[in-house]
């Protein structure tokens, strides 16, 4: 079901696309780390590619959900509404960035899952492959960034603001009418 969001509760599309991606960072960590300890696991790149491939599709749409549903989700103070754009910025700029570098490395096309979803350029594109040397960096901010998010929300919850019951299970104010 499409549900929208509202004042008391990320609906399910939300739900679904925070979560889904969460599990995909989660992912994109593990490749990530597993090669800074052992640079024989590069061989997971490939995987690594389409996730973040997959991740930047999700959140494309995301973008396009949450401003859809600007004037209806649950209220935040702005220290988190500026939190949440920074996740935002990062999360489309670290896959963007990554593909800026894999086309104009001339390396070779991307390919997600085995379909070519963006060819590489005929020949080096040298601005292009410096704007990927930010990808690491931004990636790691942006873990940095999450991982404070989770932080906040559980200690948010603990204190009795119950925040993660909007984007995950029921709300107080479920099944009465709105
Ligand atoms: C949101 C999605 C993504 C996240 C969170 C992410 C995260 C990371 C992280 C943390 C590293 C390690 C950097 C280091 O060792 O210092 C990395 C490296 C890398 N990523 Fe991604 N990545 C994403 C998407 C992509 C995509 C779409 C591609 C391919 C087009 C890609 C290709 C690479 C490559 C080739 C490396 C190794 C070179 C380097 O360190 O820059 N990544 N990524
Ligand atoms: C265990 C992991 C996580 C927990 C417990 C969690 C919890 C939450 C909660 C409770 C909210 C609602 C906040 C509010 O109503 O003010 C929220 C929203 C949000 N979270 Fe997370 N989160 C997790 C992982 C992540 C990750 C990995 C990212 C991105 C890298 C992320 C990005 C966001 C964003 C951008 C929002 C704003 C609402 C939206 O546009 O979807 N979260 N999260």
């Amino acid at each position: 079901m499409m549900q929208p969001d509202s004042r008391q509760r990320y609906g399910s599309v939300s739900r679904f696309l925070h979560w889904t991606m969460a599990v995909l960072f989660g992912f994109m960590l593990f490749t990530a780390a597993a090669w800074n300890y052992d640079e024989d696991y590069f061989s997971l790149v490939g995987y690594h590619k389409s996730a973040g491939f997959v991740l930047m599709v999700l959140a494309l749409l995301r973008v396009a959900w949450a401003l859809g549903n600007r004037t209806r989700r649950p209220r935040s103070h702005v220290g988190a509404h500026i939190g949440h754009g920074v996740l935002y910025v990062l999360m489309l700029a670290v896959p963007a960035v990554a593909l800026m570098r894999q086309y104009g490395s001339a390396r070779g096309s991307l390919e997600v899952f085995g379909i070519t979803v963006l060819p590489a350029a005929p020949e080096r594109i040298g601005w292009l492959v410096k704007a990927g040397g930010w990808h690491g960096s931004l990636a790691w901010l942006l873990f940095a960034l999450a991982a404070g998010h989770i932080l906040f929300a559980v200690v948010h919850q603990i204190r009795g603001g119950k925040i993660i019951n909007r984007m995950a299970g029921r709300t107080e104010t479920d099944g009465q009418s709105r």
